[in-house]
């Protein structure tokens, strides 16, 4: 039976592996979903077969339960929401985490069964890490949803966590080692870690808080494969490890499209102000400068276009355009034009985000093109229109040393013959920044909600 739940493991993980690889690609994306959904059911099988498992009424009890909170709690997320609720589910695996190990630990302590030290530490990491994602996630959500702002004094955030961390490490070290191996002392870890979590985050600014948790992401699955350790649970061990590892490769990625290095965005504190727009209102930076235009005009504009390139962003999440932004472009097709998506990688909220949005329009996936590819036909394009996109086309990130955003790959839409930008207001994007491309000389902007507009 043993041989036969351990071969179950090993077939639920190399589903995960097929499904992360199909969904690499958009058009593989659903297959690799299910290979994955796949994988799961046979792990959930997998573990129900195991013998020290509790009553097959309480498992069913807990996956009514939880599966009703998650039904519910995905069906009333919308779309723009989806890296709160990525975060709250890390904070879940985190707390999952710690509570398993904390019991295991503490029944096997009753029994006076406790384990060698390599057991004790995977208790001991289940435990530091379950802990701190638990309260970095919080925080995370609370930032998210902007019920707290940035701390204005990250410094303080940072001795508290460096004299956390010592604690914990000195902590760890006397309960591994057996100096002080108590309920005590692990419990004194546990609240020492909740507060490590909050300290890591708190000075985290806002503008780099996806990048924290795809972080914490990776953390959930490092804890998940301490506690497979913790219960010997070869699935839990690969699954974490696998979460843990994309999740690291993610962060990585994220980082490099944002040209950020992963300690600055953990130390470095929020984006600061670029010097060029210290103390510059909004107005004065753009006083008399921004030529406005109509959905009229931009219709003349396309009559004439063969080449025409939609840069869609956060915005066009927010309207909701996607029909819209596929019926404009189906028009322009039938009139002999050819239409691009150009995707920045993180433009939106979070990793794929306008992939998802135009797929759900049925947008072929032939049309959307990474930044990479898009860059060089550009200053082809007749006409580009940006979609509630502000950041990710804003020159200053290759134009201006002092810009916080600078060294930030764009998508250079400045240099097409006609760029015509689409938008509610003349107010930031997620930098908080001004944007110089509102007021090039081959720019022009339509005031109003993407849908509408298009
Ligand atoms: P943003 O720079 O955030 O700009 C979005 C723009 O959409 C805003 O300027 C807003 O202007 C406009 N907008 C909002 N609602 C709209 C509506 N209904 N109709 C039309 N326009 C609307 O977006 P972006 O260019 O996609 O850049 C993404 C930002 O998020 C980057 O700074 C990126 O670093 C950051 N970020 C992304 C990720 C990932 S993984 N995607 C991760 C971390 C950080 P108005 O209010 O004037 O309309």
């Amino acid at each position: 039976m043993f041989a036969l739940i351990n071969f179950s493991y090993l077939t639920a993980a190399v589903f995960f592996i097929l499904g992360i690889k199909g969904m690499t690609k958009p058009a593989t994306a659903v297959r690799g979903n299910q290979l994955a959904a796949v994988g799961m059911l046979i792990a959930v099988v997998a573990a129900l077969m195991h013998q020290q498992i509790i009553s097959y009424a309480t498992i069913i009890a807990g996956m009514i339960l939880g599966g009703s909170i998650g039904v519910w709690l995905a069906r009333r997320t919308a779309m723009t929401e989806m890296p709160e609720l990525i975060a709250s589910l890390n904070g879940i695996g985190g707390a999952a985490s710690v509570t398993v190990a904390l019991s295991t630990w503490l029944q096997a302590s009753g029994a006076g069964t406790t384990g060698n030290a390599g057991w004790t530490a995977a208790i001991l990491a289940s435990v530091i890490i379950g802990s701190v994602t638990l309260t970095g996630s919080i925080i995370a959500v609370l930032k998210l949803r902007g019920t707290i702002g940035e701390t204005g004094k990250p410094r303080l955030w940072q001795i508290l966590t460096l004299v956390t961390l010592l604690a914990v490490i000195g902590g760890g070290f006397m309960f591994v080692s057996g100096v002080s191996v108590s309920p005590v002392t692990l419990f004194a870890l546990v609240g020492l870690c909740l507060i490590l979590g909050i300290g890591l985050v708190q000075p985290v600014g806002g503008a780099d808080m996806p990048v924290v948790v795809a972080l914490l992401n990776a953390y959930s699955g490092l804890a998940g494969a301490a506690t497979g350790f913790v219960l010997e649970n070869q699935g839990l061990i690969i699954t974490g490890s696998l979460v843990g590892a994309s999740g690291l490769i993610l962060t990585a990625i994220m980082c490099k499209a944002m040209n950020r290095s992963l300690p600055t965005v953990l130390f470095g504190g929020a984006f600061k102000q670029p010097a060029s727009a210290q103390g510059v209102a909004e107005d004065d930076f753009y006083a008399g400068k921004v030529k406005y235009a109509t959905p009229d005009d931009l219709a003349l504009l396309l009559d004439s276009a063969r080449k025409v390139v939609m840069v869609p962003g956060y915005g066009l999440a927010v309207a909701q355009a996607q029909h819209a932004v596929k019926e404009l472009a189906s028009q322009l097709e039938a009139r002999g034009a050819q239409v691009r998506y150009a995707i920045h990688p993180v433009a939106g909220r979070m990793p794929g985000h306008m992939n998802v949005l135009l797929a759900e329009a049925e947008i072929p996936y032939d049309q959307l093109k990474d930044m990479d590819s898009m860059n060089p036909e550009l200053p082809q394009a007749d006409v580009v229109i940006v979609l509630g996109a502000n950041d990710v086309v804003n020159p200053a990130a290759s134009e201006e040393p002092s810009s916080p955003i600078y060294g930030m790959p764009i998508l250079n839409v400045h240099k097409a013959k006609t760029v015509v930008v689409v938008k509610r207001s003349l107010s930031p994007g997620f930098a908080g920044i001004p944007n110089s491309l509102f007021i090039r000389d081959n720019s022009l902007m339509i005031k109003g909600d993407a849908k509408d507009v298009l």
